[in-house]
């Protein structure tokens, strides 16, 4: 946005539509806001997707409960530990830990495992686990838990309610808040182009992330899984795929301080080079794969994912070469949210 102008849903919808010299102009404003802000450090963090079992059935995700197909799979404490150790002393200083919502782990056998990467290795700990009680992300902060990631997938309560069966956006939000109440740093985030999803949406969308205030916002193209409710159906923006990247633009200028990754889903989209504009476009966080090789094919939540046959050690040096060719600094230190909060 430029100067002087307010943070509406109008300016929202007009950014978006940008074309052309305008375009342009867009994207140089979102990276100035990136660099102003953010600096050009980027940020690497490592996640495991540690478990694909899920008891959820959202129509969008390949892993979930009702697509048989998916061989299911749990890493036990040690084999995560292991995984968080070979972290140590790499360009990754955040371990991401995701996984479905799954009942195969307690919140006790969690919040060991949360004290012990953070006890025994220094690194930053992130939760990606879904909806849980505010109790429970009290309990795993006093652990050690130093962020949680927990998208609200779209702004739209009737589209929500539709494509995650049982479960409603004021739940979901009410978990955000629980977050932010329990100290946490709280990243969320929605998928660009659900069938159903109209600009107006993609707009609402970015100002909920402006309105939650949050520390971390990842979002990325949806990408229809053949195995789903959503198998045929196209995203919203199949013939427009650059507005992927305009919502990358239009988040950053919108939210200046929050961390941007560049979500997997691009490189989906754009193999090789969607992260890459993502951060040329906003972005300031790049999260390669470190889940054990032999679990890779069991995590798709939507076909073409990247990754599947490189490992952590390749994927690092990847972001570290791709981040490094565009000028870029690896960020070093534990990559915290840099908003203040009292
Ligand atoms: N396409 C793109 N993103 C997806 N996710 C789940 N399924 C898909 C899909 N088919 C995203 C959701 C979820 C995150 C872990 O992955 O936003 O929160
Ligand atoms: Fe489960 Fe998350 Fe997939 Fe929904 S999106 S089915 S909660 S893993
Ligand atoms: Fe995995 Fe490039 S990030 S190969």
């Amino acid at each position: 946005m430029f100067t002087g102008e307010a943070y509406t849903k109008d300016a929202a919808l007009r950014l978006l539509a940008s074309e052309g010299e305008d375009l342009l102009r867009l994207y140089q404003r979102a990276d100035e806001v990136r660099k102003e802000k953010m600096g050009d450090e980027v940020f690497i963090r490592g996640i495991i997707e540690f478990s694909n079992i899920c008891a959820r059935n959202c129509h969008y995700c390949g892993i979930r409960a009702g697509n048989k197909g998916v061989s299911r799979y749990a890493m036990d404490a040690d084999e995560i530990l292991e995984t968080a150790y070979s972290m140590v002393g790499t360009e990754k200083t955040t371990v991401v830990l995701q996984s479905g919502e799954t009942p195969a782990f307690t919140d006790e056998e969690l919040g060991e495992i949360i004290r012990r990467i953070k006890g025994e290795t220094g690194l930053s700990v992130t939760l990606s686990v879904g909806s849980r009680p505010l109790e429970t992300y009290r309990y795993w902060h006093d652990c050690g838990m130093d962020r949680y990631l927990l998208r609200f997938e779209t702004s739209d309560p009737e589209l929500f309610r539709r494509l995650r069966p049982g479960s409603t956006l004021e739940e979901r939000l009410r978990c955000l808040y629980d977050l932010k109440a329990a100290g946490v740093q709280t990243g969320s985030g929605f998928m660009i182009g659900l069938p159903g999803e109209t600009l107006q949406v993609l707009a609402d969308n970015i100002l909920l992330c402006r309105t939650l205030d949050l520390d971390m916002i990842g979002i990325g193209p949806f990408i229809p899984h053949p195995d789903t409710p959503l198998g045929d159906e196209k995203n919203a923006y199949d013939d427009n795929r650059e507005m992927f990247f305009k919502a990358i633009a239009v988040l950053r200028i919108f939210n200046p301080d929050a961390h941007i990754p560049a979500t997997t889903a691009f490189d989906a989209v754009f193999p090789d080079e969607g992260r890459n504009r993502v951060l040329k476009v906003g972005g300031n966080i790049f999260m390669p794969n470190n889940t054990p090789l032999k679990y890779r094919k069991d995590y798709l939540l939507y076909p073409g994912k990247p990754c599947i046959t490189e490992s952590a050690e390749v994927c690092t040096q990847c972001a570290v070469m791709r981040i490094q060719a565009m000028g870029r600094k690896i960020g070093t230190g534990p990559g915290h949210s840099i908003k203040k909060r009292t």
